[in-house]
């Protein structure tokens, strides 16, 4: 899909916003190995999130069949672009399903190879469920999933005791589960993939499992395992746990912050918008620090708690001037799927923003630092990767042409970052948005973005 994105026009209104797919991926896993029925209400429909319930179908027997219609009906309705959705009586609806858990000791082996398409938290995480299910899985995904290192995630779940085999470091990956004892893992890279596949290992391991970080990453799996009331001990360092069965139970998955695309959109074109029902978990925020920081006054209030999670929502003031600023590299893993947005704000200050350190934007669903350089300067603007820096020298975009090269959160970010250019600009693989926010073009029309689909 091409779209056409016309400058000039406001953002105005109060939205909500697809569930969380980095909450959906855990709570679905939780959901499929908790010994009694749960029932998740506010399942985002996008790609993501379909190859971890689809993968889950496969390995279990009683809950198969919800999460199998789940995923396939997800396919469809992103296929039918938002036209379809078979509801069923069993347990199934839009964003809504029922599955009734075996515990972990439930498992399956599954018929042939798991497919986690383009997502890197549904191979992470399964590889940590899998270590310990006594049978081998393999796990597959696309072009962009098998150039992304798996390494960091086999090598701690090898300590722990299970057999993972990765391919040269990358998927195809195999992973045949052991009997797994507790390690204290000092991650080198802040990844919250790896540390939940840890945690999802950890309760079946002996004694307990530690993850230290030097930087904090997002914190969703401690929360949902708190809140089922997991033994979780944490400090400033990092995460402990230790064995533990949880039960089914039910919740409502809180919008996706990374509407901050939305939230980037009503900051770049000086708007006023109010974005409801949002996950507010902290470790998911900082973005709205570094916005502060270049001139975006926004109002978070939290209005209840979802397993853990704090929901409510966020209001983006309208704005005067936009200033530049550097993101250090320990910020970076609390901003990691933002940066685009907020390289976007950057091209539009006075003066330079830099993302200091940001090696690991390589290694996501594209090389995201070499990408954002090249689609920023054929919007008309100015970006440049010095050393494993991301600078962007601002000033504005002229305008242009721009390819997401199949990177979800590089085709919103340039839409987003178009709306605000000289004159109109194109952005070509714009599907790519239906990997994490399927309706997205329509949710900022929605808002009055001059965005048309031209191809
Ligand atoms: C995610 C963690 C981040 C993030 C990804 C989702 C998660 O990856 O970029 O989009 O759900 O845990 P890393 O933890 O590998 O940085």
């Amino acid at each position: 899909m091409r779209i056409r994105a016309v400058p000039g026009g406001r953002l105005q209104g109060s939205i909500r916003v697809a569930g969380d797919k980095s909450i959906a991926h855990r709570w679905l896993i939780l959901a499929s190995t908790a010994s009694s029925r749960s029932r998740l209400t506010g399942l985002p429909s996008g790609l993501d999130v379909r190859s971890t319930a689809s993968s889950l179908a496969n390995l279990t027997v009683k809950a198969r069949p919800a999460l199998d219609l789940w995923a396939r009906n997800v396919s469809s309705w992103v296929e039918g672009g938002g036209s379809t959705w078979n509801d069923t009586p069993a347990g199934v609806s839009y964003g809504t399903l029922e599955v009734e858990g075996e515990g972990r000791d439930g498992l399956v082996e599954p018929r042939g190879r798991l497919d986690c398409g383009n997502s890197g938290t549904s191979m992470r995480l399964l590889a940590g469920l899998l270590s310990a299910a006594p049978f081998t899985t393999e796990l597959t995904g696309d072009l962009s999933l098998s150039s992304r290192p798996m390494e960091r995630v086999a090598s701690p779940l090898r300590s722990m005791g299970a057999t993972v085999r990765t391919t040269d470091g990358h998927a195809p990956i195999s992973v045949t589960g052991g009997r797994l004892v507790g390690i204290e893992h000092r991650a080198e890279v802040p990844s919250a993939q790896v540390k939940s596949a840890v945690l999802l290992a950890g309760v079946w391991a002996s004694g307990e499992t530690v993850v230290l970080e030097w930087a904090p990453t997002r914190d969703h799996t401690e929360r949902a395992f708190e809140a089922l009331g997991a033994p979780v001990r944490r400090d400033g360092r990092g995460v402990g746990i230790s064995r533990f069965q949880h039960e089914g139970f039910g919740a409502a998955v809180p919008g996706d912050p990374s509407s901050a695309f939305l939230v980037a959109a009503a900051a770049l074109t000086g708007s006023e918008v109010t974005v409801e029902g949002v996950g507010l978990n902290p470790t998911r925020l900082h973005f709205l620090e570094v916005l502060s920081r270049m001139g975006v006054t926004t109002e978070t209030s939290v209005v209840g708690e979802e397993l853990g999670e704090p929901v409510g929502s966020i209001h983006v003031f309208p704005r005067d001037a936009l200033h530049a600023t550097t993101i250090d590299a320990d910020e970076l893993p609390l901003v990691i799927d933002e940066v685009p947005m907020l390289a976007m704000l950057g091209t539009h200050a006075p003066a330079e923003t830099r993302f200091v350190g940001a090696s690991e934007l390589r290694v996501k669903e594209s090389d995201r630092l070499a990408a954002l350089v090249e689609g920023i300067r054929t919007l008309g603007g100015q970006a440049a990767a010095e050393a494993d820096d991301l600078v962007i020298a601002g000033g504005g975009l002229r305008g242009g042409v721009a390819s997401s090269g199949g990177d979800h959160r590089l085709a919103m970010a340039f839409a987003v970052g178009a709306l605000a250019g000289d004159r109109p600009s194109e952005v070509a693989g714009m599907e790519a948005a239906a990997v994490s926010f399927p309706d997205f073009v329509g949710t900022l029309r929605s808002l009055g973005g001059a965005i048309e689909v031209i191809g």
